[in-house]
């Protein structure tokens, strides 16, 4: 719990009755005072019987979680266009000017850094 960023935002979603709010930690990072889930996002996904009929998937953090997780949405049906995520590891100096940013034609500085999981498809496998 000493390394959860948000607590308090995470505490208003935790109490909302409109949405349902499942948090998790690595294995190894639940703490006695740790009420939420244990294991990774992918993983803890598939329990979860998402409908991708109507239904964005916002995905964010480490690039190994998002490309995982991404392959999960993907096998539970959600469309491309409704996945959304961000390829900002691979910016650099984020300006547009150094070009270490670039997947084929797109600079992901200067066109994203966020993107559909369609879009990022459509790019050079360089992803
Ligand atoms: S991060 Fe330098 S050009 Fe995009």
């Amino acid at each position: 719990m000493a390394d959860l960023v948000y607590k308090d935002e995470l505490k208003t979603w935790e109490e909302r009755h409109d949405i349902e709010f499942v948090k998790t930690v690595d294995p190894g990072g639940e703490t006695e005072d740790w009420n939420g889930r244990v294991g990774f996002v992918p993983l803890v996904l598939r329990d979860l019987e998402l409908d991708p009929t109507n239904a964005y998937a916002i995905v964010c953090g480490p690039p190994i979680m998002i490309k995982f997780t991404i392959q999960g949405l993907d096998a539970m049906g959600f469309q491309p266009e409704k996945i959304i995520t961000t390829l900002e590891m691979k910016m650099k100096c984020g300006l547009g000017k150094c070009g270490r940013c670039n997947i084929g034609h797109t600079y992901v500085c200067k066109d994203g850094p966020v993107f559909s999981f369609a879009q990022i498809q459509a790019m050079p496998a360089e992803f």
